[in-house]
């Protein structure tokens, strides 16, 4: 089939990219001239691994473009991946989206435009509505879409499922067609009306952001309790009702998804005069957690940070991806920091895109970082930081001190060397 995806952002770009290399012929359309040129000379503006591969195994059927006059073909279907960046509010701001689906149904008449963009309920429809008012035909459907970063191409070929909102039989099996090309055959293609699939994917993000901050509430009973996170986790997780993803305790959950995702579903309620009690705990209990990594460094250290030199290990927000964006760590940097504490931090990707954002030091390798510092704090699970070179951190560090906010390091191998390892949800370091 013949398909338009307009925004080469993460969903854009790695579902067009994917959807070319399943057989489809792809146009991706992007406003941002740049990024298309790059695009061209295969130049992949997002950390995702093995998409750079797939783009250039699937240039026959991939077009980049910044302007509709260049498609070289008409769609059968056009996705609209663009940006739903959170407003003061918490609200989601729509402008892209209507803007995108106006442009497509003035170039492509007719033709059916998916919404991929994550949008609050009654979006389609409202979209729907401006069509026809301004004398489009286009029917409007919604399929948004589930990838996580670092894992995108996986998350793509081998989706739990597929989301498919449409409210006429056209449109349902226009989507079926699209999909069929999946050869992976233990997924399915749930059929639902527009507004419930619209609600599906802010209630999936926030409900796995409801996990997470559960479980991190749990890990500080258990420091408490002399519990082992580790253990209450996967004693609840073998419950098949429960399920063992997303039980992993940490600094808090980040990223460009979740906080925005479950403000906007507060928001939504608060429009309909809904109750949100369990979001509002699950935000505030969030945004606890980064203040809480610092208390714990706090006591850790013997109960002063000013004038403290903390070597930060990872600013990502999660391990597999260059995204800082609400990252956990540039938080607990930024209450370090009003602190008084000196901060040398390092991240395998992150840190071109966190040097945007705020002004740390930042060393070439762990090493490097940890020259000096009273402590090491961990604060992204990256492969690199799970097996250390203790003995070498031992010679080179102030003291011997390590704040694993991910769970990740051999605990027995650090203290053999003479460290002191905080981990969460574990029995405090004496
Ligand atoms: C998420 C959803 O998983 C994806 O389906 C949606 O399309 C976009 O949002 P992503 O933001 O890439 O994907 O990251 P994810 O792997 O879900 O992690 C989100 C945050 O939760 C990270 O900060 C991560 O460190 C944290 N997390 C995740 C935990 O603290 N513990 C866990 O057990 C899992």
């Amino acid at each position: 089939m013949h398909l338009v995806f307009i925004g080469t952002g993460y969903v854009g770009l790695v579902s067009g990219v994917m959807m070319a290399h399943l057989g489809h012929h792809i146009i991706c359309l992007d406003s941002d001239e740049s990024k298309i040129e790059s695009l061209k000379q295969g130049i992949v503006p997002i950390y995702e691994p093995g998409l750079d591969e797939y783009i250039k195994n699937s240039k026959k059927r991939l077009q980049f473009i910044s302007q509709y006059r260049d498609a070289e073909f008409h769609p059968d279907a056009v996705f609209i991946c663009v940006g739903t960046p959170q407003k003061e509010s918490g609200e989601a701001n729509l402008e892209y989206v209507f803007e995108a689906a106006l442009d497509s149904a003035k170039n492509f008449e007719n033709v059916p435009i998916v919404i991929k963009s994550t949008v609050p309920p009654g979006t389609a429809h409202a979209v729907e509505a401006k069509l026809r008012k301004e004398g489009y035909k286009n029917a409007v459907i919604s399929n948004p879409e589930f990838l996580s970063e670092g894992r995108a191409i996986d998350d793509f070929l081998y989706p739990d499922r597929i989301i498919v909102g449409a409210d006429d039989e056209k449109s349902k099996e226009l989507m079926e067609s699209i999909y069929q090309s999946f050869s992976n055959e233990n997924y399915s293609v749930l059929c639902s009306t527009r507004v419930s699939a619209e609600l599906i994917k802010y209630a999936s993000n926030s409900f796995l952001a409801t996990k997470i901050a559960f479980i991190n509430e749990m890990a500080d009973l258990c420091e408490k309790t002399s519990a082992n996170i580790e253990e209450v986790s996967s004693g609840i997780g073998a419950d098949k009702r429960i399920g063992k993803d997303f039980l992993k305790t940490g600094p808090g959950f980040g990223g460009s998804c979740f906080p925005k995702d479950i403000m906007a579903l507060q928001a939504i309620c608060r429009k309909y005069k809904s109750e949100s009690k369990i979001l509002d705990a699950t935000i505030e209990s969030n945004k606890f957690r980064t203040e809480n990594m610092v208390e714990k460094i706090r006591e850790g250290l013997g109960g002063g940070l000013c004038g403290a030199m903390l070597g930060v290990l990872g600013l990502t927000f999660k391990a597999g991806t260059d995204d800082v964006r609400s990252s956990p760590a540039l938080e607990i940097i930024r209450l370090l920091i009003e602190e008084g504490v000196y901060i040398c931090a390092y991240d395998p990707k992150g840190m071109d895109n966190a040097k945007k954002e705020l002004q740390v030091d930042m060393a070439k390798s762990y090493r490097a970082c940890a020259m000096g510092a009273y402590a090491l704090v961990i604060l992204t699970e990256w492969d690199e930081f799970k097996n250390l070179d203790y003995e070498s951190l031992a010679m080179d560090m102030g003291r011997k001190i390590i704040f694993d906010f991910r769970n990740i390091i051999d605990v027995q191998e650090a203290e053999k060397h003479g460290f002191k390892v905080f981990q969460l949800g574990k029995v405090k370091a004496t």
